[in-house]
């Protein structure tokens, strides 16, 4: 069995280098300041930074429309500079995935540009074309609201063109075998250049073969497998993580056997967290955990709270969404695409610290692999009157300074959030940095008492009675040890009487403060939580390495 899967106890931190700092002074964020704010990252604690799109782009959806597989966007710097980064990156311990956005180019893509000519163009078949307007023009939209279709019209080829997203983001035909070799070169290139791995834009969009001339492909998952086995070969240990917001019925057509995506995001526990969160319930949490099939060895769940999309809450029942969006984005203009809201996490909570705190604690210690969205360490809020989902785009958020310091140009690429109790003169890294009561000083620990608990990356998992429902608990066996944490979702107190599990009565240690427990009752511990209160225990042992046996040689 591979022991050394270094994903498993990975704490990725997702940026965007347009918006994290420039350090060229021209208002765009670059890689030069990026790679100045390693130190920052490093001592954070992440030891992932995954890079949203930074390749040549018209930049019409936030680089997810890509002109050139090939290169960096001269706003943000060269390939000189990526280099650079990722070596430094690597030089405090920090790997880099990328974003890889192979469902669809740019029409500004020279392959699109061909393409849309006519049949007779050798890339014509790199997209997907109906003769005549499919009858499903205006299904199946991405952004509904914002996009009216998803096939459009160029008279010069005399035909439609699929695009499940914007029309300005042309599907690519992944049944052609060219089009797949093609987007195993890309990823080809980007290892060699020092990643370690992506996360993969829109899985499930990108193996739909629905409407395509599809070259005898017959398993549309197929080409995952492909993927992983070109990845597996160039780099052994590197790794896709895949943006599918599945249903859990689905989902291991996306892990596959050891054989596709090693990671996923877990949309449906996110989604149900949220409404738990709203009701002060765990049971909505507890259940999507119950959905989880078992997963093969070396696959994992990515968590998060929040991304850089809306939160897409569309998994959720009409009613369940109406509730969360009524408690945390009640306003039309906080909403988007009929399913989501248009927030950051802080300030749909209003700040409130005990809520943050208790939210990401709990995703620290769900199964699975954490991930962060930059800012949110600090509790940033976002900028309504920005467009969609720019609202949560906005600049870091570096110092009280002007543009919180986030660049010396008089106009930043994106205005800063300025006003208000989320206001870069409220909330930013330096005077955080200086407070050790500060949401940043909280994150930094609650990283670093993630990484000292491999039980949570490795672990089995399974649920505990707590007899409440506002209270979560969750058991980790791992090579011996074990760990359980407890979240109360509820904002009353409350006490619970907990059997941990496991074979004997023993004390539970707490890895976050000096508040550890006894056994009372036989193995059952009596544990008082305030309200949205947390807890990580190690079950036994206040040293696990205790327990760890180390075989001796024969
Ligand atoms: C993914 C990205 C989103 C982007 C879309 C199209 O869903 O997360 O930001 O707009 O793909 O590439």
């Amino acid at each position: 069995m591979i022991e050394d899967l270094w994903y498993k106890n990975a704490v990725v931190y997702c940026l965007d280098v347009e918006t994290f700092m420039d350090g060229n002074g021209d208002g765009v964020g670059d890689f030069v300041g990026l790679r100045r704010k390693l130190d920052y990252l490093a001592g954070l604690g992440v030891t992932c930074v995954w890079l949203m799109p930074f390749q040549p782009t018209p930049n019409r959806d936030n680089g997810y429309d890509i002109r050139d597989y090939y290169g960096v966007d001269p706003r943000l710097g060269d390939l000189g500079d990526f280099v650079a980064f990722t070596h430094e990156a690597k030089l405090h311990g920090i790997r880099v995935i990328i974003d890889l956005v192979v469902n669809h180019t740019s029409d500004q893509h020279p392959w699109f540009q061909s393409a849309r000519k006519g049949p007779d163009s050798p890339f014509h078949d790199y997209y997907v074309w109906a003769k005549k307007k499919p009858k499903d023009a205006h299904k199946g939209m991405v952004f509904p609201g914002v996009q009216p279709s998803t096939w459009t019209y160029v008279k010069e080829a005399g035909g439609w063109y699929f695009h499940r997203f914007f029309d300005f983001q042309p599907d690519l035909n992944v049944a052609n075998p060219e089009v797949r070799e093609q987007i195993l070169k890309v990823m080809g290139y980007w290892l060699e250049l020092g990643v370690s791995g992506f996360r993969v834009d829109a899985v499930p969009f990108l193996v739909e073969l629905k409407g395509l001339k599809n070259h005898g492909v017959e398993d549309p998952y197929g080409f995952l497998k492909e993927m992983r086995e070109f990845l597996s070969w160039r780099k052994g240990d590197a790794i896709l993580l895949a943006e599918a917001n599945v249903t859990m019925d689905e989902v291991m057509e996306f892990f596959g056997d050891n054989d596709r995506m090693q990671l996923v995001f877990n949309f449906l526990a996110n989604q149900n967290f949220y409404l738990s969160l709203t009701r002060g319930d765990a049971t909505p949490l507890i259940q999507a955990l119950k959905a989880s099939p078992d997963l093969p060895h070396t696959a994992q769940w990515a968590n998060f709270l929040r991304n850089h999309d809306e939160l897409d809450l569309g998994r959720l029942s009409d009613k369940d969404r109406a509730e969360v969006f009524q408690a945390l984005g009640p306003d039309k203009g906080m909403q988007l695409y009929d399913r989501g809201l248009r927030r950051r996490f802080a300030s749909m909570l209003d700040g409130d610290r005990r809520r943050i705190e208790l939210a990401y604690s709990l995703m620290f210690t769900l199964p699975g692999t954490p991930v962060l969205w930059y800012g949110d360490e600090l509790g940033m809020g976002e900028n309504l009157a920005l467009k969609e989902r720019q609202a949560v785009r906005t600049p870091m958020q570096w110092s009280p300074e002007r543009h919180g310091g986030f660049t010396l140009a008089q106009t930043p690429v994106k205005p800063l959030v300025e006003e208000g109790a989320f206001g870069f003169a409220q909330v930013n890294v330096a005077q955080q940095r200086c407070d050790p009561t500060s949401q940043l000083n909280w994150t930094e620990r609650i990283i670093r008492a993630r990484k000292e608990c491999p039980e949570l990356g490795w672990g089995a998992w399974r649920i505990l009675r707590t007899g409440n429902k506002g209270v979560m608990a969750l058991r980790y066996d791992w090579k011996g040890n074990a760990m359980v944490v407890l979240h109360n979702l509820s904002a009353r107190p409350c006490t619970v009487k907990l059997d941990p599990g496991g074979d004997e009565a023993c004390p539970l240690y707490n890895v976050l403060t000096e508040d550890h427990s006894e056994p009372v009752d036989g193995q059952r511990h009596t544990l008082t939580l305030e309200g949205y209160g947390y807890r990580w225990f190690r079950v036994g042992h206040q040293n696990p390495a205790r327990k760890h046996k180390v075989e001796p040689r024969p």
